[in-house]
């Protein structure tokens, strides 16, 4: 199936979501669509598998025109999509939600429908189970149902939007030789992402999106400089990090253990000094978390010690970290580092105010200095719910004390786009420069590599010994994430 979008114009009041926009799909190709967050990426997608509707343009199948009234009709027409977001989906199980949809008598019964169901699992290798509740899969598995789901309805084009965010690497390894075999099969893959890489291995042909116009259509091999500069309208320096003398000895955490009802870590050794930046690597709840709050000060170990700046902190209260300089930023930003219902100018009067008296004057001046010294795109009185997630995690940023000895960061730059990465990364690197000690987690093993002087690795809930960053590539961390040794 040939698709051609001409024009497309879709606006939400004064935003211009899409301003133009013009592209074609030949079939059995895997065409990314790349840009950054706010580019437009989704509302194209949204349109042309029906569940928007453009302000005007067009869009042709094998040259013929069309036009969707909803998503039913686009997938009538063999375009479906998976969506960004993982659906509210009711508790059916896995064998209900296949049948989802096929209003034609597609399946005469339940036996053909779970036959056809087994049929397309074994072709693809996806290990889902027909009689299991949907609400107890994976967002990855979720995402295998639906990629079935969308073939048994006879789909020729399927489009994913951001489909690797929240599924596990295995998964997406699966989800990348499922794509290629599809499109082997004739079937066209739009996908949707903000990430180079992802687009870099996958895709023969990418179309970047950059507010709302196309900024260019290039075809792989790609040359990152070229996609970068198309995202972004400017090139960014990889710059090489600073070499920096590393000070005292700072945190040190001797055959510390930490249990939790899941998990129990032992048997972790850790000395870091003064302006180090320490990458924890391995799969989500390896461990890495438990040694973030053991060192955070928010769990208390179960054996052994935790000493900062030579103070022995083993189980002391919460306060007495914080008092040493120590801070945590953890990744469920809004759940546990802002307060939904509050503004920016409310955050900074919590955080300088004294108990009763709030000083609002004061506050507004740090709020207006601080909102413009981290770019957070917002004012003073902006609720934090409202502000996007590279934004979110400026203002966390911009919240943090000055003098730090110890920041902790729970995947910092998880799901923002580059620009916004490379920008916190820029800060976090300044803070070293002025001693400050870093412990991060990341699934991104690139950022690991390049932004930690030592790496240690979590392993069902055994750290191993640091490595030197500069002698692991970011393949040999994925085998040692794995558990295998290289
Ligand atoms: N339903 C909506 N209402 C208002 N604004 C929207 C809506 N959907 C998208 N936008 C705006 O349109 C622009 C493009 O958004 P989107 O298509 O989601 O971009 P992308 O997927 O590339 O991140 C953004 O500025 C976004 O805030
Ligand atoms: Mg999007």
């Amino acid at each position: 199936m040939h698709i051609e979008l001409q024009n497309i114009h879709k606006s939400f009041g004064t935003v211009h979501a899409n301003a133009g926009i013009s592209l074609e799909i030949r079939e059995g190709t895997i065409q990314g669509l790349l840009g950054e967050n706010g580019a437009g990426k989704t509302t194209l997608a949204k349109i042309l598998s029906g569940y928007q509707r453009m302000d005007s343009g067009n869009i042709l199948i094998d040259h013929k025109p069309v036009s969707f009234g909803s998503p039913a009709e686009a997938i009538r027409a063999g375009i479906g999509m998976l969506h960004q977001d993982a659906l509210d989906i009711p508790a059916l199980d896995v064998l209900d939600n296949f049948m989802l949809g096929s209003d034609t008598s597609l399946f005469l019964s339940p036996r053909q429908a779970k036959l056809k169901l087994l049929d397309l699992c074994q072709r693809f290798g996806f290990a889902l189970d027909p009689n299991t509740s949907v609400n107890k899969l994976t967002v990855g598995e979720r995402q295998q149902l639906e990629i079935v789901r969308l073939l048994a309805l006879g789909v020729r084009v399927m489009i994913l939007d951001e489909p690797t965010t929240g599924i596990s690497s295995p998964q997406k390894v699966l989800l990348f030789r499922t794509l290629h075999r599809l499109a082997s099969e004739g079937i066209s893959i739009i996908f949707v992402s903000h990430k180079l890489d992802e687009i870099e291995q996958l895709c023969s042909e990418v179309t970047v999106l950059r507010q709302g116009t196309v900024a260019g259509s290039v075809q792989s091999p790609f040359s990152t400089s070229e996609l970068v500069m198309l995202m972004f309208g400017q090139q960014f320096s990889v710059s090489p990090r600073p070499g920096i003398t590393l000070g005292e000895p700072l945190l040190e955490l001797d055959d510390a253990a930490v249990s939790s009802y899941r998990l129990n870590v032992a048997h972790m050794n850790l000395s870091v000094r003064a302006g180090e930046v320490i990458g924890l690597a391995g799969l989500e709840g390896s461990g890495q978390q438990m040694l973030m709050r053991a060192c955070a000060g928010i769990t208390p170990l179960a054996h052994g010690k935790i000493s900062i700046h030579n103070h022995d902190l083993t189980n002391r209260p919460y306060q007495e970290f914080l008092q040493l300089g120590v801070s945590f930023v953890p990744a469920a930003r809004l759940e546990e580092g802002l307060l939904p219902g509050m503004t920016l100018k409310e955050h900074f009067a919590l955080l300088n105010g004294s108990e009763f008296v709030i000083n609002w004057r004061q506050a507004e001046e740090i709020a207006q200095r601080q909102i413009s010294e981290y770019n957070v795109v917002g004012t003073p009185d902006t609720l934090v719910q409202s502000l996007s997630g590279g934004n979110q995690q400026r203002a966390l940023l911009a919240m943090l004390r000055p003098e730090l000895r110890l920041l902790i960061l729970e995947h910092p730059t998880r799901g923002l786009d580059i620009g916004s990465s490379r920008w916190i990364w820029e800060h976090l690197l300044k803070r070293r420069e002025q001693g400050t000690a870093i412990l991060f987690t990341s699934t991104d093993l690139d950022e690991l590599v390049e932004y930690s002087d030592r790496i240690v690795v979590f392993s069902s809930g055994i750290m191993s010994a640091p490595v030197d960053a500069r002698q692991v590539s970011s393949e040999s961390l994925g085998y040692m994430i794995g558990g295998k040794s290289t």
